[in-house]
C-alpha cells in the first residue's frame, strides 16, 4: 500500500502549486495529477457539475491504485468533498481559504479572499468564514476571468494586471493587511499581486498546509512511502501540455490523455 501513488486532481493545471508543495514535504511518494483543462473553470459551474466531475476524475485515480486524493481545487472542496468521503474508502484532503490564520493575524481588522463564484458561494466556505473572523472584514472578491487566463498561457499578461488591479482595489481602499488566495490558480499571480498591493499586505495561501495536513494522514492510516527510491511523478492534462510544461520543472513529462 505505502508505495501506491497519492492521486491529486483540479479543474486545470492550478493544482500544481499545490503538487510542488507535496512533494517538497514528501520526496518519496509517488504521485499523479489530473488536470480537467478541458472542463476548467470549475468556479462557474453549478454544485451538481462540480460533483460530477470530481466523481471522473476521483474514479479514474482511482482506476490508477491511488491510497488517498488530494482534491487540489479550491471549488471542487468546497462543493463536493463531503460527498465524495462518504462514497470512496480512501482518504481525501481539501483545500480551504486560509481564513483563518490571516483574521487571527490581521492588525487592520480587514482582510480579503479572491476565489471562485463557487467557492465564495459555498455552504463550507461561509461556514468556515463566520467561524474564524470574529470582529474582521472579509472583502470578498471572485475572480472572474483568471483561470481561463491561466489555463491559455496568459497567466503574467497585461490582461491579467488590469483584471487584478480591478479587483484589488476595494480591498486596498478597505485597508487589507491580508489577502488570503482562495483558488490553486491564484499563487502563480504571486509576481504581479505583490506589485500591485501595497508592501504591507502580507499573501496567503494554504499548499503547504495541504501538504502538512497529506502527511499527517499517510502517517496515522500508516501509509507513508518508507522507500527511498526516486518517486514517480505523472502528469496527464485533458487540455494543453503545452501550458501545463510552463508552470513544472522541465525534467517532468506531461501527458494528454482523454477523461
Ligand atoms: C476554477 O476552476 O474555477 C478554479 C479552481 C479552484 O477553485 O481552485
Amino acid at each position: 500500500m505505502s508505495n501506491q501513488p497519492i492521486g491529486i486532481f483540479d479543474s486545470g493545471v492550478g493544482g500544481t502549486s499545490v503538487y510542488k508543495e507535496i512533494e517538497a514535504l514528501l520526496p518519496n511518494e509517488n504521485t499523479i495529477y489530473l488536470a480537467d483543462s478541458a472542463n476548467a473553470p470549475y468556479g462557474n459551474k453549478s454544485a451538481e457539475d462540480i460533483l460530477r466531475l470530481s466523481i471522473k476524475n476521483t474514479e479514474l485515480l482511482l482506476s490508477r491504485n491511488c491510497k488517498l486524493i488530494v482534491v487540489a481545487c479550491n471549488t471542487a472542496t468546497t462543493n463536493a468533498i463531503t460527498a465524495l468521503r462518504a462514497s470512496y474508502n480512501v482518504p481525501f484532503i481539501g483545500i480551504e481559504p486560509a481564513i483563518k490564520p490571516a483574521s487571527l493575524n490581521s492588525k487592520t481588522k480587514a482582510v480579503g479572499i479572491l476565489a471562485t463564484k463557487g467557492t465564495l458561494s459555498s455552504q463550507l466556505f461561509h461556514n468556515t468564514t463566520n467561524l474564524y473572523k470574529n470582529d474582521v472584514r472579509v472583502i470578498e472578491q471572485i475572480g472572474e476571468g483568471i483561470v481561463p487566463l491561466i489555463e491559455a498561457g496568459k497567466t503574467l499578461s497585461s490582461e491579467m494586471r488590469t483584471l487584478l488591479t480591478i479587483y484589488l482595489e476595494p480591498m486596498i481602499d478597505a485597508d487589507i493587511d491580508y489577502l488570503v488566495l482562495g483558488c490553486t490558480h491564484y499563487p502563480y499571480l504571486l509576481p504581479l499581486l505583490l506589485d500591485i498591493l501595497p508592501n504591507h499586505v502580507k499573501i496567503i495561501d494554504s499548499g503547504e498546509a495541504v501538504a502538512r495536513q497529506t502527511k499527517a494522514i499517510l502517517e496515522t492510516q500508516n501509509i507513508i512511502n518508507t522507500q527511498t527510491s526516486t518517486a514517480r511523478h505523472q502528469f496527464y492534462t485533458n487540455g494543453s501540455t503545452e501550458v501545463m510544461h510552463l508552470l513544472l520543472d522541465k525534467k517532468h513529462k506531461v501527458e494528454f490523455l482523454k477523461f
